[in-house]
């Protein structure tokens, strides 16, 4: 590790300018999920030019490439996300998205570049790294079912020992890095009600089943599950996102459609909280004598960090950046598909500081505006060769 070390920023710095620009031209160039076809053959095409990596496309629009070292060492998986978002983009930079209404704004754009850069440094390195690295271009992150689970099931990590990934992180400032063991980011499900009542004369209202005054004490009573239903200091989200219903300001209409979303970070509370919903949603409605179907769909598993993969992941960033670069993690709400690679196998999801708010880099993430500092490229890219190295060393 200790040659490497020595040249590593030189390595890095030799690779920026290609990172930037790859970012760039994916920005410019985004996909929606699942139909990632030109970025993947970007991305296959450019590892071609590398060297030293096995290449395969475990489904039409993912790439995954294999480099095994000179040394003997673990497996170490290593996954960016490569897919666009359903987004109308507003900045007016020079590569901003030339494909209306489809915008990178999650930053998979930077992820893609930082692992190609990644690829790039460690397929010169080959003869000193230490076991294998798996590099994960994986498609639809920002559609459930996703394709974390996709290449899961494709074998992507048979005989993998470690997986991490980064997320380019708005929220935190360029120049942190942000670590943390355990519940990092949420299990995001959603559930859909509807309130059948019985529509009518509005002057009648006797005559009706108001579904529009039984769906808002729906609404109202769900919230207290949150409030008064769970321990405050287990994190949970219930949030009713849509509420649907009537035709006119005279018509009492027959049903409500209600939809939304609920995050949580401990399976055992995720398991409890459909039956909770549904006794509420039927106490209501059968108290105003109205009717009810309830559906709710598990999206992807929590992002739970292994503690001892996030515990050898920080202490070799420590060394690679210093102290005061490497923060604790904040957990967020957001859901993330990497959740899938950590069911199978120890992982670590982490944070790269990515907003800078004296340059108006401040949108959050999803944002027709938002976009990332760009000095962060070259930090994920030491970050994951640093770990590339250090992961892989048999203790
Ligand atoms: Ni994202």
């Amino acid at each position: 590790m200790t040659m490497v070390a020595s040249n590593l920023d030189a390595y890095v710095d030799a690779v920026v300018s290609d990172v930037v620009s790859w970012r760039r031209y994916l920005h410019a160039h985004p996909e929606l999920s699942f139909q990632e076809e030109r970025t993947a053959q970007f991305v296959y095409d450019t590892l071609c030019g590398f060297g030293n990596l096995i290449l395969s496309r475990p489904t039409k629009t993912s790439v995954v490439a294999r480099l095994v070292g000179g040394r003997p060492g673990g497996v170490l998986a290593i996954r960016a996300d490569m897919d666009a978002l359903p987004i109308r983009e507003e900045n007016d930079f020079e590569f901003r998205s030339t494909v209306d209404g489809v915008m990178h704004a999650c930053g998979h754009d930077g992820h893609t570049a930082m692992l190609l850069g990644t690829a790039k440094i460690l397929s010169e390195l080959q003869a000193e790294l230490p076991g294998e690295v798996r590099f994960l271009f994986q498609h639809a992150e920002e559609l459930f079912p996703g394709g974390a689970q996709e290449l899961v099931d494709a074998g992507v990590l048979d005989g993998v020992d470690q997986v991490i990934g980064i997320h380019l992180w708005a929220p935190l400032e360029v120049g942190k890095i942000g670590v943390r063991a355990g519940a990092l980011m949420a299990a995001p499900d959603t559930f859909e009600i509807t309130v059948i009542g019985k529509g009518g004369h509005a002057a009648q209202p006797h005559l009706t089943v108001d579904a529009i005054a039984i769906g808002a004490q729906v609404v109202t009573n769900l919230q207290h599950i949150v409030s008064r239903q769970v321990d405050p200091l287990d994190p949970l989200v219930l949030s009713v996102t849509t509420f649907h219903a009537g035709t006119a300001d005279n018509v009492i209409p027959g049903t409500v459609e209600i939809t939304g979303t609920v995050r949580s970070f401990r399976p055992d509370l995720r398991e409890e909280v459909p039956a909770l919903m549904e006794r509420v949603v039927r106490g209501i409605t059968s108290a105003h004598g109205a009717d009810y179907t309830f559906s709710y769909t598990k999206g992807y598993r929590p992002v739970l960090n292994d503690a001892a993969v996030a515990e050898r992941l920080r202490a070799c960033l420590v060394d690679a950046f210093g102290e005061a670069v490497v923060v604790d993690a904040t957990p967020t709400m957001g859901g993330e598909d990497f959740s899938a690679y950590q069911w199978r196998v120890p992982g670590t999801f982490f944070f790269v500081g990515a907003g800078n708010p004296e340059q108006g880099i401040t949108y959050p993430h999803h944002h027709p505006r938002f976009t990332v500092d760009e000095a962060a490229l070259p930090m994920g890219v030491k970050a994951f060769v640093t770990a590339a190295f250090a992961l892989n060393r048999q203790e």
